[in-house]
This record gives C-alpha cells, sequence and structure tokens, in this order.
C-alpha cells in the first residue's frame, strides 16, 4: 500500500506511522526523522534544515522533494510505503503525484489524523525523543521510559525537541493551516481522504487506523 498520513503536529503522526508501517510491512518514511537524522550527523542539508525547523517554518520545497524522492526510490520502498510529514504543501503533493505517475504508481488513501489544538499541545509539551534515533518516542505522562530520561528502546538519553518549544509549536501550527491543510482539500479531490480521530490511547487509535484503511481497500 502506498498511504500519506497527515494531520497537526503532536497529532501521533510519527507514533501511528511506526505501528502501521509494521502491520501494513511497508517502511516508514518520515521527512522529518530524516531532516533530523541529517541535523545529528551535521551535513549540508541537515544545517540547512535546521534553520527552517526551529523557527517552525518548512524547509525548502527543493531539498525536500529531492531528499523524499531518492528515499523513496530505495529497494524496500519498491512495494509501497508510509509517508509520514510529506507532502506538506500542495507544491509537494503535486510533485509526489507528478513521481508516482513517471513510475506508473498510485497512492491508496491519505489518512488524516484529527486532534483538536488543546490536545496536540499537551501531547506536544511532555514529548521525549532519543538523541540515537528521533523515531524512538516517548512522553513525560501519556508514554513514560522504564527508566527517567533513558530510551527503552535502545538506552540513548532522551530530550526535548528544539522545535517543541511553546513559541515555535504556535508557529508550527500555524504553518500546517495555511500550508498543509489545503493538501487535504487536494486529495479529497482525488477520492483518497480517510480522516479519523487521533483521540483515545495510542492502541485504540491504531485499531481505527487499520480498520479505515481496510474500509477504503475494500470500497476500491
Ligand atoms: P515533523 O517531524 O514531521 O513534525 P510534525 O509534523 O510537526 O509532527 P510531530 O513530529 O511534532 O508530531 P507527530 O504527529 O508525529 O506526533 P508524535 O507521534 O511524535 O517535522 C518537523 C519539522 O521538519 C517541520 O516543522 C519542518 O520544519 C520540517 N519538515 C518535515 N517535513 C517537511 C516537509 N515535507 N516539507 C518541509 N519541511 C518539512 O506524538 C506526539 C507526542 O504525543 C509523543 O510524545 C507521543 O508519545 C504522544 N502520543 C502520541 N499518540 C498519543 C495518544 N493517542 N495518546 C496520548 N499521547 C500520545
Amino acid at each position: 500500500m502506498r498511504i500519506v498520513l497527515v494531520g497537526p503536529p503532536g497529532a501521533g503522526k510519527g507514533t501511528q506511522a511506526t505501528r502501521l508501517a509494521e502491520q501494513l510491512r511497508v517502511p516508514h518514511i518520515s521527512t522529518g526523522d530524516l531532516f533530523r537524522a541529517n541535523i545529528s550527523r551535521q551535513t549540508e542539508l541537515g544545517k540547512l534544515a535546521k534553520s527552517y525547523m526551529d523557527a517552525g517554518n518548512l524547509v525548502p520545497d527543493e531539498v525536500t522533494i529531492a531528499m523524499a524522492k531518492d528515499r523513496m526510490e530505495q529497494p524496500d520502498a519498491e512495494g509501497g510505503f508510509l509517508l509520514d510529514g510529506f507532502p506538506r504543501n500542495v507544491s509537494q503533493a503535486e510533485a509526489l503525484d507528478e513521481l508516482l505517475t513517471t513510475e506508473g504508481m498510485k497512492l491508496d488513501a491519505v489518512l488524516d489524523l484529527e486532534a483538536p489544538e488543546e490536545e496536540v499541545v499537551k501531547r506536544i509539551a511532555g514529548r521525549r525523543i532519543c538523541r540515537n534515533d528521533s523515531a524512538h518516542v516517548f512522553h513525560e505522562t501519556y508514554k513514560q521510559p522504564a527508566k527517567a530520561g533513558v530510551c527503552d528502546v535502545c538506552g540513548g538519553e532522551l530530550y526535548q525537541r528544539d522545535d517543541d518549544s511553546e513559541d515555535t509549536v504556535r508557529k508550527r501550527l500555524e504553518v500546517y493551516h495555511t500550508q498543509t491543510e489545503p493538501i487535504i482539500d487536494y486529495y479529497k479531490a482525488q477520492g483518497l481522504v480517510v480522516t479519523i480521530s487521533a483521540l483515545g490511547p495510542v492502541d485504540e487509535v491504531t485499531k481505527r487506523a487499520l480498520e479505515a484503511l481496510k474500509r477504503e481497500d475494500d470500497g476500491r
């Protein structure tokens, strides 16, 4: 399956993407994680991306699209993928359509995770991620690690993301509403959008997502 996951910052896209990718046996491709890996390796791309991310802005399309394309062309993504954080505006969505059309492929669904602003703010404020791998995500209240400050998966140090400060989160939410939400209408016009609530325990949200994707698949 080829799926795009969309939703405001803190809705739980990364959390759900890890679980859904495992169930659906496709790679989880997160442009945010790819940027963070470049930042920790101190690459030129990482240095460029950091300045935009820390301000809560989108990294320019040119570098983002090239990075996403490169990842989608890896052999493990041949049979499908779950995109988390890409596309994030209409021009990225058009670039993805173009890429898929060239390869004779198409998207199966766009899963839209809905969560009210007060909930995403709480989720982001308590989020802690692993220094070794930003896909290892915890929460001070909702998902505490066995040992405070230590990643359960690999033993790495847990820290708060630089872009999770209150001001930057406000900016990221504004960018989501103005630049990312329009892709929902773009994909609605293609009949691809499946909307679910991201509220409730993580397991329940995963179950809801899998059921919604199955209904979508059966309906085709
Ligand atoms: P990115 O890393 O994609 O961040 P985001 O979209 O803002 O989303 P988040 O990672 O903040 O949240 P999430 O929805 O994944 O929530 P999570 O699962 O962690 O992007 C960061 C930046 O990179 C962007 O601002 C931009 O600068 C740049 N970028 C990335 N892609 C780009 C692109 N395509 N174009 C241009 N720029 C790009 O969950 C949040 C917390 O809640 C966690 O602590 C988790 O444990 C907890 N939680 C999750 N689910 C639940 C639940 N059901 N109940 C209780 N707690 C929960």
